[in-house]
């Protein structure tokens, strides 16, 4: 079983939405005991929160229910428990890093976007402050990226 930890900053917009996009993937695809995922955010803001109710209600218009509910990252835990710890940007990977025990720790850490089969994106920009545009723009490119994710653990 191969364990995927999906991380942004709050955790009620990106990561749970790239669980839900994944679960969705491993489920059509048959994959569910090989491949399992959960998602964290490196802030405790939202701890508790179901996810934010637009990119909720995005998701839904994609065929993609966002059950998840917000917690925090635990390095004591998380970086034990799965083998790839995957940020949505460049600053939730730096923080990731900072939080790493060791460089096993370190070797887990990747960045969403590099998964992607498309170079248009370096990062799933957060859409908290954004329009309805930036919440399709967030799927489009988790939808691409986890279709690459998917290839990428599945070969392995
Ligand atoms: P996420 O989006 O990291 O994709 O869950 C955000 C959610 C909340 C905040 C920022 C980004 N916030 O500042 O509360």
């Amino acid at each position: 079983m191969i364990k995927v930890l999906f991380v942004c900053l709050g955790n009620i917009c990106r990561s749970p939405s790239a669980e839900a996009v994944f679960n969705t993937l491993i489920e059509k695809n048959g994959l569910g005991s090989e491949l399992q995922c959960d998602s964290a955010g490196t802030a405790a803001y939202h701890a508790g929160e179901p996810a934010d109710y637009r990119m909720r209600l995005f998701a839904k218009k994609r065929g993609y229910q966002l059950t998840s509910i917000s917690r925090p990252f635990n390095p004591k835990v998380d970086f034990d428990s799965f083998d790839n710890i995957i940020g949505m940007d460049s600053q939730n990977v730096r923080d990731l890093k900072t939080m790493a025990r060791n460089k096993t720790d370190r070797k887990k850490i990747f960045l969403m976007t590099d998964f992607c089969f498309t170079d248009k994106y370096d990062s799933v920009p957060d859409p908290y402050y954004g329009s309805d545009a930036d919440f399709g723009l967030v799927l489009d490119i988790l939808e691409d990226a986890c279709a690459g994710l998917i290839r990428k653990l599945h070969q392995s």
